[in-house]
């Protein structure tokens, strides 16, 4: 019932990010780089794939290797304007699609980045079917920290339904066993709740991740956008978000309750805390790349999600935003205190650096009904989520991850 209410005040709040307008007013990016520049994230979004899998709500095109090589130039001349707006990234996360299709590219542009910034964390995303003994060597060359796989199971018969046909579960196995140990942080991201997933495969995806070690894991809920839930529903019947909390509690029992620590509600790692989202490590990001949003001071700012108007809007030497959200205030701390609480806890006195203000006087209402539900616990200035909250609060971030799929979508159908 909680994480239901809760999840539908997030659907219908979300709703709002519908409401992103094409009237693109970017005076304040300039004095937030120079007040802010310092401690702003960047993530490079890559939005080429070898093959597409039918569930994904990304930005991803077939990849062409032509198109593939001109977008890295453009990505530069992107992080230039950046760059020359007095922003001073340190930390990078690659996301796509896949970053790691273009080898020499990839490597080229990071080689950019470090003579442009003081590099200090980059985590990059793949799939197993990248990874070869030459593309994992080059990967620690290039200082690659946290390396992320997409997995989405080691059961055959579910890669098949999910469309994954070309990679088998037990090749994953291999390809994880020549990363692992490579990297500081080795990530596995597995999927649940897909249609057709039984809870014994997902137990079993679980066990052969902690049989194996990996530092990390994180748990997707299958998340689709509308139209590919209409898709997976004609192929499958129906996709049940009742069954999504006993995938969950498999999680909690076999993960948490074997000394995973959880650093998102979704992502377990062992030993130290390791970071997952971006989004949680970061108050702010900037997203470059088509189709990448960014997050500044209280506006959501979305770059072309069409690969031609992205590229022509930067060979303009024009920033590629075509759709921003300014946030109230209110908006803005709730969206805060959410993507706190999904990275298992908030800082009182980080709130009150950010907005001035208290955060029992600004959101005393959701804190007293968070509280009450056992959703988090307070102790000396620190706002934490419970075991309990756990689930209520990763499906307020699905709610949330869903609205901007649906944004992507109506982006990608319309050509913006
Ligand atoms: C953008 S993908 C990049 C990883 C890489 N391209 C791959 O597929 O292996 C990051 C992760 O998002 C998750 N993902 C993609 N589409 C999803 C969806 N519709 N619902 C839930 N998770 C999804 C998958 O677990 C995937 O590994
Ligand atoms: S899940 Fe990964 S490989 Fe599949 S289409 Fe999406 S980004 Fe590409």
């Amino acid at each position: 019932m909680i994480p239901w209410f809760v999840g539908s005040v997030v659907r219908n709040e979300g709703k709002k990010f519908l409401r992103f307008t094409g009237d693109v007013d970017l005076s304040q990016l300039s004095s937030e780089g120079e007040t802010r520049g310092d401690r702003v994230s960047l993530y490079i979004h890559i939005p080429f794939c070898r093959t597409l899998c039918p569930f994904c709500c990304f930005n991803r095109y077939l990849f062409k290797e032509e198109q593939a090589r001109s977008y890295f130039i453009d990505l530069r001349k992107e992080v230039d304007m950046y760059g020359a707006l007095g922003f001073k990234f340190n930390d990078f996360y690659f996301g796509g699609g896949t970053p790691t299709v273009l080898m020499d590219e990839l490597g080229d542009f990071i080689a950019y980045l470090r003579a442009k910034f003081d590099v200090r964390r980059i985590s990059l995303e793949t799939t197993p079917r990248e990874l070869t003994p030459d593309t994992v060597a080059q990967l620690q060359t290039l200082g690659i920290n946290r390396l992320s796989v997409g997995v989405q199971s080691f059961d055959n018969t579910l890669l098949k339904a999910m469309g994954r046909t070309l990679f088998k579960g037990e090749d994953s196995i291999e390809k994880l066993k020549l990363v692992q140990g490579k990297f500081d942080t080795v990530n596995v991201d597995l999927m649940f709740n897909f249609p057709t997933q039984t809870l014994e495969q997902f137990r079993s995806d679980v066990k052969i991740f902690k049989d194996m070690g990996i530092d990390q894991a994180t748990f997707y809920p299958l998340m689709p956008s509308p139209h590919k839930m209409d898709a997976l529903e004609r192929k499958f019947r129906r996709v049940d978000t009742s069954r999504e909390k006993r995938f969950y509690d498999i999680i909690l029992h076999e993960v948490l309750d074997s000394g995973y620590k959880p650093a998102t509600a979704w992502c377990f790692s062992r030993g130290d805390r390791m970071i997952d989202e971006y989004i949680i490590d970061y108050d702010d990001y900037i997203g470059v790349g088509a189709g990448s949003v960014g997050f500044l001071g209280g506006d959501f700012l979305v770059n072309s999600f069409s690969l031609e108007g992205y590229h022509n809007l930067v060979a303009q030497g024009k920033l590629p935003i075509v759709r921003m959200r300014r946030l109230s205030e209110l908006e803005h701390c709730r969206y805060y205190m959410l993507t706190q609480f999904f990275g298992m806890g908030l800082n009182a006195e980080s709130f009150r650096k950010r907005f001035g203000a208290d955060i029992h006087s600004k959101l005393w209402a959701e804190l007293i009904f968070f509280k009450m539900a056992g959703i988090i616990q307070e102790r000396d200035g620190l706002i934490s989520v419970s075991r309990r909250g756990m689930y209520p609060v990763g499906t307020m971030m699905k709610e949330f991850f869903a609205s901007l799929n649906t944004l992507r979508e109506y982006c990608i159908e319309s050509g913006i």
